[in-house]
């Protein structure tokens, strides 16, 4: 008895509803996008599909926030891509424009929706997501940890020639190249992965999986929408499942890890009512050094944000 809207009918927001459609878990996606048409075509297209893929989702596309009313779930794909002779600073600011206005107008139409951002730089528009909802820190998170402990596990896969179903990992810290992938917390089937792999090429593995977004900005030439559309969709199952899975999400932290009033990527409990708990791993020094870098990479973009 869901219903999920989706801003921004963009790569990544098209592929979230139709993910989601496919997953057939919820009553209805709303596709909203400030060009109408683009929306509405998608939601068309992807509500085509259903017979042929054996659905019930209904799909709406809009750019009337009215359609939107009684949401459960908000999942946030706005924003521009960084363009040739923009600042990071610029991005920044047009985005969180973008996604602070999209919420406001979200909220006029949903009462207490769980909000789930993807735009990018993620960390800080998680943030200003949040300062714009006022609702309470488990109901707005970022999708990032998914989709890159995804890269992580299939370059591992790739490498092991196994199935990518039998590698679990987490990883931890901002969305960018300080982000921190744990080989200590990675197996394979249970297996150690420092078991299977060594040293030098499961640190290249890492290396790769840091610059995983930006190899597929080069070979597209924009960023990618498949992975990151269905790590999102995966976030909304768990919460419309009431799944409790454990996901790496970028959440608040309030003196978890010793870090305080930060958005940064950590493993949660995600259910019914959002992140339902935040795990606090037993980091040794070296894991906590690097999660602690990645957070002070994160809190120099929140502060250009909050001086806005
Ligand atoms: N309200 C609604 N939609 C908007 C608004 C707005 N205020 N501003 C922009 N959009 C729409 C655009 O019209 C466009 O259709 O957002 C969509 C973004 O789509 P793409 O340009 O295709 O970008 P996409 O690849 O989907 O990425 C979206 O997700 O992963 C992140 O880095 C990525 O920040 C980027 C976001």
């Amino acid at each position: 008895m869901s219903k999920v809207t989706v801003i921004g009918a963009g790569n990544v927001g098209a592929t979230v509803a139709n993910v989601l459609a496919h997953k057939d878990i919820v009553n209805e996606v709303v596709l909203v996008d400030i060009v109408g048409d683009l929306a509405r075509g998608k939601a068309l297209d992807t509500w085509q599909q259903a017979p042929i893929d054996n659905y019930s989702t209904r799909l709406i596309g809009t750019s009337d926030y009215k359609d939107t009313k009684n949401s459960d779930i908000i999942v946030i794909t706005a924003g521009i891509p960084r363009k040739p002779g923009m600042s990071r600073d610029d991005l920044i600011s047009t985005n969180a424009n973008i996604v602070t206005s999209v919420v406001k107008s979200v909220l006029e139409h949903s009462k207490n929706p769980i909000i789930i951002v993807v735009s990018n730089p993620l960390d800080v528009m998680t943030y200003a997501a949040f300062k714009a909802a006022g609702l309470k820190s488990t109901r707005v998170f970022g999708m990032a940890g998914i989709l890159d402990t995804a890269r992580y596990r299939a370059f591992l896969a790739s490498e092991l020639n196994v199935s990518p179903k039998d590698i679990q990992a987490i990883l931890m810290g901002g969305h960018g190249d300080t982000m921190v992938p744990l080989p200590r917390y990675t197996t394979v089937s249970g297996i150690p992965v420092t078991e299977l792999v060594k040293p030098k090429v499961l640190d290249a593995i890492v290396e790769r999986t840091k610059a995983g977004g930006g190899e597929l900005v080069k070979l597209m030439g924009t960023s990618a929408w498949y992975a990151p559309g269905a790590a999102a969709a995966q976030m909304v199952e768990s919460i419309v499942k009431n799944e409790n899975r454990i996901y790496p999400v970028c959440a608040q932290l309030n003196g978890q890890y010793g870090l305080k009033d930060i958005f940064v990527g950590v493993p949660v409990k995600l259910g019914k009512n959002g992140i339902e708990k935040i795990i606090e791993l037993k980091l040794n020094k070296a894991e906590t050094k690097l999660l602690h870098e990645s957070a002070a990479a994160v809190k120099e973009v929140m502060e250009v944000f909050d001086k806005m």
